[in-house]
């Protein structure tokens, strides 16, 4: 069964009883957390982040996640998306994170950088033919300076539409993370070369204060 919609947020927010031992920046991250709607659904529904609505909402847009569908997740920990799309349908998933993800029934994973050159070729393997959907939600470790993190965060996404183009069979789509910047425009002309239709959106479970946005390329020629 599809994981149900987040509920509307709560209208009395959580406070702290107490800031004892917690710096600031970690108070507020935890009273996020705490009245963050998103957070409560991904604990309520079994999902691994709250990242993982990002992708129900992409796939609710855009229907991205073929029933039978081959996937490849890229920056996949702690296994949100993976599980999204193996509950909407995907036969396997082929996920790869810097960071260990705990097993998940119906996904092979693999730990690695995906800038070692090594990667593409070992995940074509684990994947074992063609490809109907890369998804990628690597970020690097933000920086805090702007330029800095969107040319990061594009050259992850660049690397992957490399490898999407070579693993995708006709007619599969690609599906990237980006930080607005400027050069996501370039992203989006390549993405139309390759793809019959590009798009790009910012689900609503992406955090408002946050540049991500999601390019959803498909129709891969
Ligand atoms: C926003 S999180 C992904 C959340 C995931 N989609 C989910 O739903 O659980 C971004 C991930 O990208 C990973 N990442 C960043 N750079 C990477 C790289 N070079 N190779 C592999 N993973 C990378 C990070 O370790 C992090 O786990």
């Amino acid at each position: 069964m599809p994981p149900k919609k987040p509920a509307p947020p709560r209208t009395k927010a959580v406070t702290l009883k107490t800031a004892r031992g917690r710096s600031t920046s970690q108070q507020l991250w935890l009273r996020r957390q705490l009245n963050d709607p998103y957070v409560a659904a991904a604990r309520a529904q079994g999902l691994r982040s709250r990242a993982a609505f990002k992708l129900i909402e992409l796939d609710e847009k855009f229907h991205i996640i073929r029933p039978g569908a081959r996937v490849v997740d890229l920056g996949a920990a702690p296994g949100g998306w993976t599980q999204v799309a193996l509950q909407r349908g995907a036969a396997c998933v082929v996920s790869l994170d810097l960071l260990p993800i705990d097993e998940i029934a119906g996904a092979r994973l693999l730990l690695g950088d995906f800038t070692d050159p090594a990667m593409p070729g070992q995940l074509a393997t684990l994947l074992g033919g063609p490809a109907d959907l890369v998804l990628s939600d690597m970020a690097p470790n933000t920086t805090g300076h702007t330029p800095t993190d969107h040319l990061r965060i594009m050259g992850l996404a660049e690397l992957a539409l490399d490898f999407a183009t070579s693993v995708l069979a006709p007619g599969g789509a690609f599906v990237a993370k980006l930080f607005q910047g400027g050069s996501e425009r370039q992203m989006l002309s390549l993405l139309k070369t390759r793809f019959s239709s590009v798009r790009h959106a910012k689900p609503p479970a992406s955090r408002k204060e946050s540049s991500e946005l999601y390019v959803v390329a498909s129709g891969f020629r």
